[in-house]
């Protein structure tokens, strides 16, 4: 039996294949990436799905389950069809689109929210396997929203915390959703539930008081047997990691070789995954405009495109692939020169090395999605360029805006906004940008991911004993 058990729908590592051979790479996205500093702790177990359909590994299955093991995973494997109504049905073709407000792209598919039910009843059994009610259970995200309902079922005194890293939108977005009030009696299966900021939490407090009658009190919800706490823990990143990665020889030697392609070109940077979200297209498209109305900055800037492939399947993330593409092209042909392409584009997966080299380098990173839970892209920026250099943009959209207030903050879907904040953020003087920077580092030093993490875990503990006086009152 276990006593830490994280739950995730991906595990931190995503098994590929090459030839005959399994591959354990780290995975892409901001839960796993902020979370796997965490789970360090030799008696901790993480549970998810290992990144491909169980039909590609089934001979080797158990080969499979032995190596994650050894690195404290505990796969579920979920097969083809699982993913087709789970992952890109309902996880990524309607939770994932109606919560960041994409309430056009949002499908509504009876056999999706069945395959995601029983996707949520299969984890349960899983965690089940290893688990007891001296379990401590850390559900994260939004494909797993059913979970802490199920678990709570069956093991009515463990200690279950759930966190959402995406918005939780407001209500009257909420409310279109058919199955509202099977999620939301899932979610309240937990003792915790934390979100990034307090908006979300009041979108999601707002949300239970309409839909199923439940009144709170500073965050506390009391449903008739059970008390549920739901509070606001911004996660942030592995500070040390970025803001001394410069130090490293490696990342050293990156960066000389890319400024030896570069000369004194300035940088402007752009980091995501290739996802509607982000805001990508408005963000090439103010490249554009900036270049266009400033012709003194051309040749002398460059934007460094970097664009993660992500849920391929789904023809959203297919469009937008076409989009980037197309404006590239056009941007490029538009404006390059023989010696000057404006922009870099980059559509793979980078390594940690490569991408602080790149942060360290840029003298603007534009972080402007349109929607977005919290964006760690921003928080890593911010650690690893030199505090004299760096200046960031970021969306106000952005669960990350609550905190970075001396970032420029824009609204992204304003064309005039982000155009102007380009040319502010290119020309902003060294001591503002000192001042701006120190503040921030200074924040995210002190609330780093381990503090994040304990202060969770800490709070969970505390609910739990209310909880313990509520049911013995
Ligand atoms: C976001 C979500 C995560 C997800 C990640 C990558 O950060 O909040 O839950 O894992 O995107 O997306 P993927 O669908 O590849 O897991």
């Amino acid at each position: 039996m276990s006593r830490f058990i994280v739950v995730s729908n991906r595990l931190p590592v995503t098994i590929t294949q090459v030839e005959d051979q399994f591959r354990f790479e780290p995975s892409v996205g901001g839960l796993a990436t902020a979370l796997s500093s965490v789970v360090t702790n030799e008696s901790a177990l993480w549970l998810g799905w290992p990144g491909l359909p169980e039909e590609d590994f089934s001979g080797q299955k158990e080969e499979v389950k032995a190596s994650l093991l050894e690195l404290r995973c505990f796969p579920v494997c979920l097969s083809q069809e699982e993913l087709e109504t789970f992952y890109y049905g309902f996880s990524n073709r309607t939770l994932w689109p109606l919560f960041h407000y994409f309430l056009q792209y949002t499908i509504f598919d009876h056999r999706f929210w069945e395959g995601y039910r029983s996707v949520n009843e299969k984890y349960a059994e899983a965690i089940l396997s290893i688990a007891d009610e001296e379990a401590i259970i850390w559900i994260h995200d939004y494909q797993l929203l059913l979970l802490p309902g199920l678990l709570r079922e069956v093991l009515p005194r463990a200690t279950i915390g759930f966190f959402l890293h995406i918005p939780f939108p407001s209500y009257e977005v909420f409310r279109v959703l058919p199955w509202r009030r099977e999620i939301l009696e899932g979610l309240l299966g937990a003792d915790l539930i934390g979100f990034h900021t307090f908006d979300y939490a009041r979108h999601f407090l707002s949300s239970v008081r309409r839909l199923l009658g439940y009144e709170h009190e500073l965050g506390l919800i009391v449903t008739g047997t059970r008390a549920v706490k739901v509070e606001v823990f911004p996660i942030s990143i592995d500070y040390r990691k970025f803001s001394e990665a410069p130090a490293d020889q490696e990342v050293r030697d990156r960066i000389e070789k890319i400024r030896k392609e570069l000369g004194d070109r300035r940088i402007v940077l752009s980091v995501d995954r290739l996802d509607y979200t982000k805001g990508i297209p408005q963000r090439l498209l103010a490249f554009e405009a900036f270049l266009e109305r400033y012709p003194e900055f051309r040749e002398k800037v460059i934007l460094i495109l970097v664009g993660v492939p992500s849920r391929t399947e789904v023809e959203h993330y297919q469009e937008l692939k076409s989009e980037v593409d197309e404006l590239i092209g056009r941007i490029n042909g538009r404006f390059g020169t023989l010696g000057w392409t404006p922009i870099w584009y980059l559509s793979r997966v980078l390594h940690f090395k490569e991408l602080a080299a790149l942060y360290y380098l840029a003298d603007v990173a534009m972080v402007t999605p349109l929607r977005d839970g919290m964006n760690l892209i921003a928080k890593e920026y911010v650690a690893t360029v030199p505090e004299e250099k760096g200046t960031l943009i970021l969306s106000e959209m952005a669960g990350a805006a609550a905190e970075l207030s001396e970032a420029i903050l824009v609204n992204p879907f304003s064309l005039e906004d982000l155009v102007g904040a380009l040319k502010e953020a290119l020309s902003l003087p060294r001591d503002e940008r000192l001042v701006r920077n120190r503040r921030m580092k200074e924040r995210l030093r002190r609330y780093d991911i381990h503090r994040w993490a304990k202060e969770f875990v800490q709070a969970l503990g505390e609910v739990k004993k209310t909880q313990e006086n509520f049911v013995s009152f």
